[in-house]
């Protein structure tokens, strides 16, 4: 079975990784990995690669940014050419961001069978362009393979064939699991200073909470007020960074006294900081995940999550973006423990699941032909 795997930007790499590595494994399987460029800078690519021994990308497509039409356009555009030479017998994506419905319509229109890894998630949020990733690919896959059970009701409920849909757990958290040893060698800490559960660690990176300077100043204030009582370290994401230079926010941040302004860290690093702190603050998807297998409370900044098993189970409060509730929020987790779960089959061992059923789905659809 030949297969061509799509990562493009940096909350794919991890879930790349642990599949590549089970194709690997497989006798019968063929992998080629496709990267698109649409993240390129070392920080938020190459970094991954090295930390998480991904093999180096088969194909770059190098497209690089560009508005969301562009950035979809460009990576079709040079995608079709690759599928035609290569001839796969599937095409295999990750996610919910631009890259990941871009390749999924270039195989789609050449009939080559999609395979969604992480479908189903749903923040019923259409001006997300996640979410309209996330719907589109999953109505064009062959294969959905699924995280938790919303995902399943989900996609029963827009009509998707039970038989395409596999709970299979997450491969971000193989990849956690994997690496979580080595992180804990991380220096990360000593780097910056950190005493182990006294900080907490921000990433922010949505459109919907930095594109606004309304917004996003009323998200500093909330910061400004929790650094008050506990440091806080945010490795700062470059579309963040560039809308806090633009909009002058830039400088009350830095005039903050227990707030650390970084670059964005290599998976290691970011896995060893998430882990020993005391509370995480983000607008992140797949964080919402992490520190749910990590026992770290985290605060969503955001009005809703499409990964509600981390609200239900885990360490996850959705608080939205208003300054007080992010402040009250900050204080309830102060004051109290939390009950935590981890999720049923997130043990490390979903890409394992995944490429067992793939293989069987191609031999069964190779006996239908003949
Ligand atoms: C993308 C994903 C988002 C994911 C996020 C993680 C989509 C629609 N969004 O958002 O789901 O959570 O990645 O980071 O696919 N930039 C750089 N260097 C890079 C990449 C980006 O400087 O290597 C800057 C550019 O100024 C660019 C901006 O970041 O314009 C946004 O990049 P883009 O890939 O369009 O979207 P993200 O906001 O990163």
């Amino acid at each position: 079975m030949k297969v061509i795997n799509v990562c493009g930007a940096r909350p794919n790499f991890m879930k790349i990784a642990p599949l590549m590595r089970a194709f690997a494994a497989r006798e019968g399987m063929q992998a080629v990995l496709v990267h698109t460029g649409q993240h390129y800078d070392d920080a938020m690519s190459k970094a991954f690669f090295d930390d998480l021994g991904i093999p180096r990308p088969d194909i770059n497509l190098e497209v690089g940014s560009a508005s969301h039409a562009v950035q979809t356009a460009l990576i079709m555009e040079r995608f079709e050419p690759i599928l035609l030479e290569e001839q796969p017998d599937a095409v295999l994506v990750v996610g919910d961001v631009n890259s990941t419905i871009a390749c999924g319509l270039v195989a789609v229109k050449l009939l080559i069978p999609l395979i969604h890894v992480e479908a189903g998630l749903r923040s019923f949020d259409r001006t997300m362009p996640e979410e309209v990733n996330r719907v589109l690919t999953d109505v064009i896959s062959e294969l959905l393979f699924v995280t938790e059970s919303s995902g399943v009701k989900n996609l029963q409920h827009e009509g998707i064939n039970p038989e395409k849909i596999h709970v299979v757990g997450n491969v971000m958290i193989d990849t956690l699991l994997m690496q979580r040893e080595l992180a804990a060698k991380s220096d990360v800490l000593d780097r910056l200073g950190l005493t182990p559960k006294q900080y907490g660690v921000i990433t922010l990176h949505r459109p919907a909470n930095v594109d606004d300077p309304a917004v996003l100043s009323g998200i500093l204030d909330a910061f400004e007020e929790i650094q008050r009582t506990t440091p806080l370290v945010f490795p700062v994401h470059p579309r963040t960074r560039k809308n806090l230079e633009q909009t002058g926010l830039m400088g009350r941040l830095e005039g903050m006294s227990s707030m650390h302004l970084i670059e964005p860290l290599g998976y290691l690093d970011f896995l060893k900081l998430m882990s020993e702190g005391s509370l995480m603050l983000t607008d992140s998807g797949g964080i919402q995940e992490e520190t749910t297998v990590l026992g770290v409370p985290c605060l969503t900044l955001r009005e809703n999550t499409e990964r509600p098993v981390t609200v239900e189970q885990g360490t996850n409060q959705v608080v939205g973006l208003a300054t007080d509730k992010i402040v009250a929020a900050y204080r309830r987790v102060q004051a109290g423990q939390i009950e935590t779960r981890v999720p049923d089959l997130w043990d490390g061992r979903a890409a394992e699941r995944i490429a067992d059923i793939m293989l069987r789905w191609h031999a069964q659809r190779q006996n239908n032909e003949m």
